[in-house]
């Protein structure tokens, strides 16, 4: 099922995300409606605060990555194939001279904007059977990992723009708050949250 993505402007996109247990009520249909809305909405990730539930998933596809011809051969095999799910992650490290990427998000739908990141990154993570993992991932997955991860902690991309940046585009994520804007999937704004 395909959920509605919450729109810039929502307090759930701006809180700090709490951890789930397995005993978390119809968990793995929750994931499938996560890819599936990710996927309707052509995303590389997508959080679980974006559908609207304060909780600590989110998802990851890098395989459109794996069509950029700078990379070996190594690398986009690595890209075609990563598809995960990130559960109660916490980044245990960055590292490395931060790099400057055009990141956009379902959320601000319109507005990309240059951030700044550091180019490694340490994760511990469990997958959606509660197992856990601690792997370090460099590149445009930790570029996703570190966007995504930044929603779980009540952070956007516009957070991490500089003053004249966020005085810029001002304007335009006001709009997207009232709805004003227009994206080719479902979104719920904050005005129809209030409604409800
Ligand atoms: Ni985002």
């Amino acid at each position: 099922m395909i959920l509605p993505i919450i729109a810039y402007g929502d307090p759930v996109l701006k809180r700090k995300a709490k951890a789930v247990t397995p005993e978390y009520p119809k968990f793995k249909e929750l994931i499938e409606n996560m890819f599936e809305t990710m996927y309707g909405a052509n995303g590389l990730g997508l959080a679980a605060p974006q559908v609207g539930l304060s909780i600590r998933v989110f998802l990851v596809d890098a395989s459109p990555f794996a069509e950029d011809e700078e990379l070996s051969p190594e690398e986009r095999a690595l890209y075609a194939s990563f598809k995960k799910v990130f559960v109660n992650a916490e980044i245990l490290d960055e590292e490395g001279e931060e790099w400057a990427f055009s990141e956009g998000c379902l959320s601000i739908p319109g507005v990309t904007e240059d951030v700044f990141r550091q180019p490694k990154v340490t994760i511990r993570y469990q997958d959606e059977n509660f197992k856990e993992y601690t792997e370090t991932y460099t590149g445009y997955i930790a570029r996703v990992i570190q966007h995504e991860y930044d929603h779980i902690e009540g952070i956007l991309f516009t957070d991490k723009l500089s003053s004249l940046k966020k005085r810029l585009i001002k304007g335009k994520l006001n709009n997207i708050s009232k709805g004003k804007c227009s994206a080719d999937y479902r979104m719920r704004f904050p005005e129809m949250s209030k409604k409800r």
